[in-house]
């Protein structure tokens, strides 16, 4: 039995739960299957967004780590001394430690990793708990519970919020713009967010990108099954399922689904809930929205910032924004 469903004998975890809850709106309600995004890190999944990272076709986190390596000292340089960092999704924080190093040369830094997965935050202590004068505390918990702690915890200093990799991607464009306001709601007038966002390219760069040749992506998706198996006691057949990766042109947005090989019927015990998929039906288990170069700026107006500067990738598009609460 799982370490996480105690089935008839007790009460499922926090996660499960809330896992389980998804699961029942996604899954069992009518039109277009879908679950939320962050199921996908698990301990294994976390360790495949890793490997993702390495992929030749992923030229996206390369792009990223190739800004925040050239640009560190200048986004140092504009912020004031003494600042606080917290990173949302920081994942293992591998890129992050370009800023943090920048940061340190003026100041010793606190730096406050959130993370949904345990297994993301433990390898984020042990890329960067050595940084000199950089001192690591780390929030498992989705990212706006995370960040009122985190600001709750501060005293004078000005708070760093970083959210790079284009996460930001993962959320619908209105639910975007909420969550810029969400976060603003917390910081205060001179603090600062990063905000990286990947940019719209040629689509098949961009569909390449999440349907890598070796089968990483692929893993990293049917994964979710396997977690769902193993959490909620449910009996899919990951071999049955398809990975498809498709480009919404309107939306701008990479989509990644898991397509049913045939009809089938899924049993979730846990939550006491059959599934039944016909041929080809999908289950929507990610969107990646890309961005144009002068929309992370309009965003953040919307949301309640200026933004002071953005630095980008001249060989994979990509754009990082510092934006600063007015
Ligand atoms: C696309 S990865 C990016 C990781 C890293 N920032 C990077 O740029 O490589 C997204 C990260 O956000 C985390 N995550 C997803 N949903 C989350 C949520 N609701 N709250 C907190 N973390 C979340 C995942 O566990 C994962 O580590």
């Amino acid at each position: 039995m799982s370490a996480h469903v105690e089935g008839a004998l007790g009460a499922p975890s926090r996660e499960s739960a809330l896992l389980m809850a998804d699961a029942r709106v996604g899954l069992g309600g009518p039109g277009q299957k879908w679950l939320p995004v962050r199921w996908l890190y698990d301990e294994v999944g976390s360790a495949l967004f890793e490997a993702i990272a390495y992929l030749p076709e992923y030229g996206l986190t390369r792009a990223d780590e190739r800004i925040l390596r050239s640009h560190a000292r200048a986004l140092a340089a504009r912020l004031s001394r003494g600042v606080m960092v917290a990173e949302l999704g920081s994942g293992s924080g591998r890129k992050t430690r370009w800023v943090l190093e920048a940061l340190a040369r003026q100041s010793a830094v606190r730096y406050h990793p959130i993370d949904v997965s345990a297994a993301a935050l433990a390898r984020c202590r042990v890329e960067l708990g050595e940084v000199a004068r950089v001192e690591i505390a780390t929030h498992e918990s989705d990212y706006l519970e995370g960040l009122s702690a985190v600001a709750g915890e501060r005293g004078d200093e000005d708070l760093l919020v970083l959210f790079v990799g284009s996460t930001i991607g993962n959320f619908e464009r209105a639910a975007a713009d909420d969550f810029l306001a969400a976060v603003r709601g917390v910081l205060r007038p001179g603090d600062a967010l990063l905000l990286g966002t990947d940019l719209v390219k040629e689509v098949p760069r961009m569909l390449a990108a999440y349907d890598d040749a070796a089968g990483v992506t692929a893993a990293f998706n049917r994964n979710l099954l396997v977690r769902i198996n193993r959490e909620l006691l449910a009996d899919f057949d990951p071999r049955r399922f398809d990975h498809e990766v498709r480009w919404d042109a309107g939306s701008r947005r990479i989509e990644m689904h898991l397509r049913s090989r045939g009809a089938q019927r899924i049993a979730i015990r846990a939550a006491e809930l059959e599934i039944r998929f016909r041929d080809g039906e999908t289950i929507w288990t990610e969107s990646s929205h890309k961005y144009r170069p002068d929309e992370p700026a309009k965003l953040a107006l919307r949301a309640g910032f200026r933004c002071a500067a953005q630095w980008s990738d001249a060989e994979w598009p990509f754009a990082e924004s510092l934006l600063v609460a007015v």
